[in-house]
């Protein structure tokens, strides 16, 4: 609980890495496998705490779940609760996405609003809808949202925002309903069109998953799978711009240029030379970079939980960058610790403007959400002297063994 990591930086970055499986995609597989009683297995798992929390939300259900490495085998046989335990559901968002799944196979779910990051106020408006406009009746009982219907029906949602987990719940319970359901203004990420590809791969049937319009037509049952989650663009993402922060030269294997574009245009554009291979992406920033703008917009625009990786590789970039966050209300908290750190940053309503290049100077800061940590680790990488950065946990929470990796990589880093 209070380990930190020890990072002295100053060390341009440089080798290669291999990119984990998508920590958001696996926690959709994981939902998704309770939609079947037939065993399910998933390849690429990454190794980190999200998972397991997942994994203990299964069991609590009745499924049996077996992580071993990369690889995890889920059964579902018999769900023998319809509600995910409260003191679980308080650290995981996914949590919330039991309910598409159980009130689907089993005609009801409940469970408290789920915790996760504090990154704004994270509604869940569009999931409750979508459950209603598919026949559930859904109330608050006691500290829970409880959705009941005997046989979900397909209808034609709405959704007043792409939602990724919104979209994602309402496509789990639309695969075991009665009829078509046709999903407009979903999501189009990456991690839930590979939840379309799962789900097809069950037996259900899904099209358009991948852009904003998605139909599924109910099935009475799906089956069980070998499924392969996609590899995980934000991981590959931060590697990349912790490359080009303290100008180096770092190549992630297995990353998917294609679910990387807004970062690779905004990286050439800041002046480094990405170069995209067959199966891998490589920065190389020997160059001094340049400022830019960004805007963190849904899917394919600039991914939100690259925004603070961004910001912190921007503090090494001439001129004055910009960066607006239009995904999540509250999520430039990191802009404080930065700034603890030297960096000149000045943020104003969703926006930051960062004054660059900064010396960054080493000190004592935390990693106050999943990626605001991966913004102080870059800084601390990009920084002379030792930075120490507390609350290590929420960083455990998306990458998988940083610090080995970062030290393939020639890192100085340590957990202590
Ligand atoms: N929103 C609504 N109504 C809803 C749900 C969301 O208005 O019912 C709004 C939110 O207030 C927010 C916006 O929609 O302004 C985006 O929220 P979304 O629901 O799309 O986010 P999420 O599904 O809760 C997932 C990822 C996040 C990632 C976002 C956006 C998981 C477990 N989480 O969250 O990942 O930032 O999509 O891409 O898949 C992370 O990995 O660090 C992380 C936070």
């Amino acid at each position: 609980m209070n380990e930190r990591l020890v990072i002295r930086g100053g060390r341009p970055l440089r080798g290669s890495v291999r990119a984990s499986g998508s920590k958001n995609a696996a926690l959709y597989a994981l939902a998704a496998a309770l939609l079947t009683a037939d065993p399910v297995t998933l390849h690429n798992v990454p190794r980190i705490a999200d998972i397991a929390e997942m994994a203990e939300i299964l069991r609590a259900l009745g499924a049996t779940v077996a992580i071993d490495g990369a690889e995890a085998r889920i059964q579902a046989r018999e769900l023998t609760a319809t509600s995910a335990p409260v003191d679980l559901v308080a650290a995981l968002r996914a949590s919330f996405l039991t309910m598409g799944p159980l009130l689907g196979r089993l005609g009801e779910a409940s469970c408290p609003p789920p915790g996760g990051d504090v990154i704004g106020v994270r509604p869940l408006d569009v999931h409750l809808a979508g459950f209603r406009a598919l026949g559930a009746e859904v109330k608050r009982e006691g500290p829970s949202w409880v959705a009941r219907a005997k046989r979900l029906r397909g209808a034609r949602l709405f959704l007043d925002y792409p939602s990724v987990l919104g979209t994602v719940n309402l496509l789990l319970a639309a695969a075991l309903a009665d009829g078509a359901t046709t999903i407009v203004n979903a999501a189009a990420e990456p991690e839930v069109e590979m939840a379309g590809h799962m789900l097809n791969a069950m037996g259900a049937r899904v099209r358009g998953h991948g852009g904003h319009t998605i139909v599924v037509e109910g099935v009475p049952k799906l089956h069980g799978v070998d499924f392969t989650v996609i590899p995980d663009r934000i991981e590959a993402g931060t590697f990349l711009l912790a490359g080009a922060a303290t100008r180096g030269d770092v190549t992630v294997e297995g990353a998917v240029a294609e679910h990387l574009d807004g970062l690779v245009a905004k990286l050439r554009e800041a002046g480094a030379e990405v170069e995209l291979r067959e199966g891998a992406l490589r920065v190389c920033a020997e160059q001094p970079l340049s400022a830019v703008q960004v805007q963190a917009v849904p899917y394919p625009g600039y991914a939100t939980d690259l925004q603070a990786p961004m910001a912190a590789m921007l503090t090494q970039a001439t001129g004055v960058s910009i960066i607006h966050e239009r995904v999540f209300e509250n999520r430039l908290l990191y802009v404080g610790e930065l700034r603890a750190m030297g960096g000149r940053l000045t943020t104003g309503g969703q926006s930051v403007l960062i004054e660059g290049p900064t010396p960054l100077v080493g000190t004592q800061v935390r990693a106050l959400d999943v990626r605001a940590g991966a913004a102080v680790v870059i800084a601390g990488l990009a920084a002379s002297g030792e930075t120490q950065i507390r609350d290590v946990i929420h960083i455990d929470r998306g990458y998988a063994n940083l610090v080995e990796r970062l030290r393939a990589l020639g890192a100085d880093v340590e957990r202590r």
